[in-house]
């Protein structure tokens, strides 16, 4: 099927598509400012026309088909332990008016933190968005190494987190408590309570394709529980673990909010966690 797909966009092209039917702001943020920034990083040092990429936690793909649309990536294998991907030609259909996605994009689905290495290897890019935070600690070393084992010397992984654990909104449910830092000032029972009793529409940006899937209720357990799997990684731990795992550190940017530290929190933990919400990283295999 997919050598028909390309033959087919070697004689006609991709498939027409139009950014300006984008409604969801999910989609744009993904298609845009994700994209973007993945391109921005990881442009410098490849060529995104002949460069083959391998998305780590790849989502529902959005980031990737942008990859190839606005940047001209050429070929994309997205990873992920869920399937939302899946759904991709049916968002692309709705948000772009794309009749099918382009034949750079394959994915795949794997058992949590099985290894990469054996079937993938020499990958010139590797990226990876908001996914590391998510992955179990004592796989990180594991799957950053195998990872590592995936690129071709010479080659790049970009790797962003956001939020990270300790920033105001490292809970990742601020969809459902704006307050800063809430999750580590209250217990899992305060916590749960307010995202049980919320009522009425979510930050549009904030919601995944996933939510149809899950209603109202069943979200708010599925976001939950994603909290409470949340592996608490500092910037300095990712540093720590990924130079472990083999990856010299290329290019690396810590992004701060500039907001008051509760009281409460004050000596509990370094401000500079407390402040650092994002940290993005260019890394590279010698
Ligand atoms: C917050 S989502 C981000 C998805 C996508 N990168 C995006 O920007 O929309 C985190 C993703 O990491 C995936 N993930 C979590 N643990 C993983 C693991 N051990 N291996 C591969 N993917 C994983 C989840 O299934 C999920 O799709």
């Amino acid at each position: 099927m997919s050598w028909k797909l390309r033959l087919q966009e070697r004689l006609f092209g991709l498939a027409p598509w139009d950014a300006g039917k984008i409604t969801d702001e999910w989609f744009r943020a993904h298609f845009n400012y994700a994209a973007d920034l993945a391109h921005d990083w990881l442009g410098r040092s490849l060529d995104l026309s002949k460069a083959r990429l391998l998305n780590f936690g790849c989502g529902d793909g959005i980031t990737d088909l942008a990859l190839v649309l606005r940047h001209g990536a050429t070929s994309i294998h997205g990873i992920d332990i869920r399937q939302e991907y899946a759904k991709l030609p049916r968002i692309a259909r709705e948000q772009l008016g794309m009749s099918r996605i382009p034949a750079a994009l394959s994915f795949e689905t794997i058992v949590p933190n099985s290894p990469l290495a054996g079937r993938h290897a020499n990958y010139d890019g590797l990226l990876s968005w908001s996914t590391f935070e998510h992955v179990q600690r004592d796989k990180v070393l594991p799957i950053l190494a195998d990872l590592h084992a995936c690129l071709r010397p010479g080659g790049v992984f970009f790797l962003q987190i956001e939020p990270l654990f300790h920033s105001p909104w490292g809970s990742h449910l601020r969809r459902y408590d704006d307050v800063p830092w809430h999750h580590l000032m209250a217990s899992e029972e305060e916590l749960w309570s307010i995202i049980d009793k919320h009522e009425g529409p979510l930050d549009a940006a904030e919601v995944d394709f996933g939510f149809a899937d899950f209603g109202v209720e069943g979200y708010k357990r599925f976001v939950f529980k994603e909290y409470q799997a949340l592996n608490r990684l500092t910037a300095d731990e990712l540093i720590d673990i990924a130079r472990q795992a083999g990856f010299e550190v290329l290019r690396e940017e810590r992004r701060h909010v500039d907001m008051p530290v509760p009281q409460a929190l004050q000596g509990r933990y370094p401000e500079d966690w407390l402040r650092n919400n994002e940290i993005l990283l260019l890394l590279g295999k010698s």
